[in-house]
């Protein structure tokens, strides 16, 4: 089963979540051997969700913190309340716009445990890191904090968003270092590529040899858009 999450960032209002939820529920029934997943904003998540649950709801991100007075923070406990089946840790964007790093992250690698959600750890080097040869280095500090339940997501930084994705062999090529790193750790992690993923360059991506889904950003907020990729993975 191939896993593949929407990551809708802070993007839709609730009339567009309820349109998007209708004409999926549609697409998804041509879906197979996919598990799917719609990482929707804090405040729609309810609305998100597939009252016959053939998707997940996923978090895009939850506190370190377990509760208390953390204003705005939204815990991985309220998240599996909310029936949140799993949550991403550590999105670029998070590191890079709010300064996460290996110490917050970890912990909330054990927040999410703590819920039993099942994590998303991202990791992913910049275009400079890549340019400079730091690329393994980089994955290897970001992965250091694994602790062997969930999913990595490879996103590197600047395929996001660009419209430049990795090429089948530069993802293979990541991904295969990604999971040689996590061999001693765990039994093989699903490694998901995300990055400019659109329903043209799927099926390539598909082929890698470590490919085991998909994390979309931009693609995913069209519910068409969305399926395509979402079958090109079954
Ligand atoms: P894009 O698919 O828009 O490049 O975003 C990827 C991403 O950040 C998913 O988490």
């Amino acid at each position: 089963m191939k896993l593949v999450i929407a990551n809708w960032k802070m993007n839709k209002t609730l009339p567009e979540v309820r349109a998007f939820v209708e004409t999926f529920s549609r697409e998804i029934e041509s879906v197979k051997n996919v598990t799917v997943g719609i990482a929707a904003p804090f405040p729609f998540l309810a609305a998100a969700r597939d009252p016959q649950e053939r998707w997940w709801v996923v978090g895009q991100d939850c506190s370190a913190e377990k509760s208390g007075a953390f204003t705005g923070e939204v815990s991985a406990d309220m998240l599996a309340s909310e029936r949140c089946r799993a949550v991403l840790i550590g999105h670029s964007e998070r590191r890079r716009h709010f300064g996460e790093g290996e110490e917050i992250l970890a912990k909330k690698l054990t927040r999410a445990a703590e819920a039993l959600l099942q994590p998303v750890l991202c990791v992913g080097e910049t275009l400079a890191e890549r340019e400079a040869g730091k690329t393994e280095a980089v994955l290897r500090r970001q992965l250091s904090i694994f602790s062997g339940a969930g999913a990595v997501a490879y996103e590197p930084v600047w395929a996001i968003g660009t419209g430049r994705n990795a090429t089948p062999e530069e993802a293979e090529e990541t991904m295969a270092f990604i999971a040689r790193e996590l061999s001693g750790k765990l039994d093989a992690p699903p490694i998901l590529y995300g990055g400019s993923v659109t329903p043209d360059n799927a099926a390539g991506l598909v082929r890698c040899r470590s490919f085991a889904g998909f994390l979309v950003g931009g693609a995913s907020l069209d519910p068409h858009t969305f399926s395509a990729i979402c079958r090109s993975a079954g």
